[in-house]
């Protein structure tokens, strides 16, 4: 039998379960709600800080991009100042260059200045020397080179290093060659002219011997040579070893013969050279010229390197 004590009503176990149920409910209604609004705070965070960081992203890419812009700048600058630099340097080439040219002409007028514009000059009836005229330095030649012990001859100082190396030369190769007669003044060669005219007449006279004035032998860069063998008679000089070997060599130290056969202004005359230099000397040589039948304006283009 059932005691009082321990019936209860039917309802109450049913009641506590829906009351037990409902806190449940209500506790569960609760925590989901504080989840969904945390999550909803997290979700506003996640999207302010996804908004904070595209903003920074275009922040730095909008600094990257003027950076960019910069770079191009500076590097449009650089190809500028390249390119000025460039057009600087060749100014100052040209302006190198120019200087330079004008240090040449400078230096080529000094050097010129210094030579003696008479020794390139058609003489032999054409140019006049007065009798004023006689070379700046003359140097007398060494007895050992002059065919006559009793008169001494002299050669312009200059030249004289070119007519001994010849003489040498011509030495070294077994050939006899000595000095007959080297400079002549203005009054030598009017002596000389004057004794020739009594003895051989002037018409003869002019076709060997040059009036004073016009004489390549007061220059002080000409000579005639002759030969042993010959007993000092210029007229045999032709045929010669000497001779043979001067027509040969005698360029190579700067000497032309003004007077070959057929020349305009005097006899044949195998044993006059003049001392031209040796460009000019060679340039005649090679083209079988004679110094007579250039242009004086194109010899004249070889006085600055007549001592070279
Ligand atoms: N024998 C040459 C032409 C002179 O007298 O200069
Ligand atoms: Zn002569």
């Amino acid at each position: 039998m059932m005691t009082m004590k321990n019936r209860l009503p039917n309802f109450i176990p049913t009641i506590a379960t829906f009351v037990i149920l409902g806190s449940a409910i209500i506790y569960d209604y609760y925590k989901i709600n504080d989840l969904t609004i945390q999550m909803s705070r997290l979700k506003s965070e996640v999207a302010s800080t996804a908004a904070k960081q595209a903003a920074r992203t275009e922040e730095i890419f909008q600094n990257l991009s003027g950076l960019q812009s910069q770079t191009a700048g500076l590097s449009n600058s650089l190809t500028n100042t390249q390119q000025n630099i460039d057009a600087v340097t060749t100014k100052v080439g040209g302006i190198e260059q120019t200087v330079g040219t004008v240090t040449g002409t400078v230096g080529s007028l000094q050097k010129l200045a210094k030579i003696d514009p008479e020794l390139l000059k058609k003489y032999s009836k054409i140019f006049f020397m007065s009798e004023n005229y006689t070379p700046a330095h003359i140097y007398t030649i060494p007895d050992e080179y002059v065919y006559s012990s009793k008169h001494s001859e002299q050669f312009v100082a200059e030249a004289w290093p070119f007519l001994k190396a010849m003489l040498d030369a011509a030495k070294a190769d077994n050939v006899s060659l000595l000095i007959k007669s080297g400079y002549r003044s203005f009054a030598e060669q009017q002596t000389l002219k004057s004794r020739y005219t009594v003895v051989y007449g002037a018409g003869t006279a002019n076709s060997f011997s040059a009036e004073q004035g016009y004489s390549e032998h007061q220059l002080g860069t000409t000579v005639d040579v002759i030969t042993s063998g010959i007993a000092g008679n210029l007229d045999k000089f032709d045929g010669t070893k000497a001779y043979e070997w001067m027509k040969n060599n005698a360029y190579k130290f700067g000497f032309e013969q003004s007077y070959p056969k057929g020349n305009n202004y005097y006899v044949y005359e195998p044993w006059h050279w003049r001392f031209v230099g040796v460009k000019l000397a060679t340039d005649l040589h090679n083209r079988n010229m004679n110094f007579y039948s250039m242009d004086q304006r194109d010899i004249d283009n070889y006085l600055i390197n007549i001592f070279d």
